[in-house]
């Protein structure tokens, strides 16, 4: 898959995007990126970028021909992919929306700054608009690299484990069960003696439940949603049938 990242500030991606499971993905190819200085397609000897806003106010607004032109030299006329806004007005970003995007041979991502972007690059060159979180970030940088990074691990042969996406907190709509790893006992807290039998029935059932449970008692709102069998829900049942008693803690 290819990203094309338009941003003020291709510097900042290079850290994180050189590293571990991303950087591995760009060398085996699995994964592309190709950032765009904006600032690289401004016309005026001070390569201006930001101007003042129509209508007065504070802050700086960035320019439609430098964006416009960036896309369109590196995409088309009109772009051949889908252009992302990254703001804090776009949909929601969830591992559903990551999945959506993980689908496709190729995607623009379009880094804001200042105090916003002129309306007319939203209105004709963006095709989606897509906010990490209701809080707002001073650029779409960051928001762009955590967009790349849950799409990549969703990419065939990025993963070691191919099956680990389908695992994860989210995947089922349920958050993920607790894990453990050596030493069996850490300052005398002990691995759970389930996980060390052997009994990979038992083994996947506690694991279930925990998630169950963890879902119940730090997301809630998930479990209206979430893909449940008829075991899961006798558990539940089980769960929140002591009518009036606390519900069992995780740990
Ligand atoms: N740019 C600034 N804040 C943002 C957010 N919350 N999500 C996406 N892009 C942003």
């Amino acid at each position: 898959m290819r990203f094309d990242i338009f941003t003020l500030f291709p510097e900042v991606f290079h850290p994180y995007i050189d590293v571990s499971i991303i950087g591995r993905a760009r060398k085996s190819g699995a994964l592309e990126v190709h950032l765009h200085n904006i600032r690289d397609w401004a016309t005026d000897k001070h390569r201006t970028v930001d101007d003042e806003p129509y209508g007065g106010g504070g802050g700086m607004v960035m320019k439609a021909e430098p964006i416009f032109a960036a896309v369109e030299s590196v995409l088309g006329r009109p772009p051949q992919a889908p252009v992302i806004l990254l703001t804090p007005q776009g949909r929601p970003f969830s591992q559903k929306v990551a999945r959506e995007l993980a689908e496709l041979p190729r995607v623009a991502l379009l880094c804001g700054r200042y105090e916003g972007i002129d309306e007319r690059v939203r209105q004709h060159l963006v095709t989606d608009e897509i906010s990490i979180g209701d809080y707002v970030l001073t650029g779409g940088e960051l928001a762009a690299l955590v967009v790349l990074d849950a799409v990549t691990r969703l990419l065939p042969n990025v993963l070691g484990d191919p099956d680990a996406p389908d695992k994860d907190s989210h995947a089922t709509g349920l958050l993920e069960h607790p894990h453990y790893t050596r030493p069996a006992v850490f300052r005398g807290w002990e691995v759970p003696p389930v996980l060390l039998s052997g009994d990979h029935g038992k083994i996947a059932r506690w694991r279930r439940e925990q998630s169950l449970l963890r879902t119940l008692h730090r997301r809630p709102d998930l479990l209206a949603k979430a893909q449940l069998t008829e075991e899961d829900r006798a558990f539940l049942r089980k769960l929140l049938s002591e009518d009036g008693e606390a519900l069992p803690s995780e740990d």
